[in-house]
């Protein structure tokens, strides 16, 4: 398996809301944006279905990910993509529901935190501007 970088993330930690591109089976890519969400361990990310649909669809259909992340102060930019991995109850979905609990009490919005989506890490691609553009990290 490949591992993210702690650079790579610590910039998404810092932005915060992440880039989701997904891609159904006839080929055609959809993006969201996803704020509740955490790293696992250095091969996986989990996200939180609250109101997925093109989205969950596609992970359903395909299984791919791209997320990608940018940290303005210092322009570095990462991409990861991965396969993921659908989970409608267990520990992670129990996180998100605590997720969606605290955002409640802090900003007055429900949140259904109907599933737990795990995308362990297939390759992981800077992004910023210049010589590395493009170019696999791990
Ligand atoms: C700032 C922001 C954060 C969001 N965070 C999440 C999230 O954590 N989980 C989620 O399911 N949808 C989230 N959304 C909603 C998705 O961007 C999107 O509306 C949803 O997946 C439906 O679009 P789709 O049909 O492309 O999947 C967020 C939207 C914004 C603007």
């Amino acid at each position: 398996m490949v591992q993210v970088p702690k650079e790579a993330q610590e910039i998404y930690t810092k932005q915060r809301i992440i880039s989701l591109a997904t891609v159904d089976a006839e080929g055609k890519p959809n993006t969201s944006y996803v704020a509740f969400w955490w790293f696992e361990d250095d091969e996986t990310i989990v996200l939180i279905d609250n109101f997925m649909k093109k989205t969950r669809a596609n992970l359903e259909a395909t299984g791919w990910a791209a997320l990608s992340g940018y940290d303005m102060d210092i322009h570095r930019a990462f991409q990861i993509k991965g396969k993921a991995t659908i989970e409608t109850e267990g520990p992670r979905v129990e996180r998100g529901k605590m997720m969606a609990a605290q955002f409640e009490k802090e900003r007055g919005m429900k949140m259904p935190a109907k599933a737990a989506i795990a995308v362990k890490v297939t390759e992981v691609y800077y992004l910023q501007p210049g010589p590395d553009a493009g170019k696999a990290v791990a």
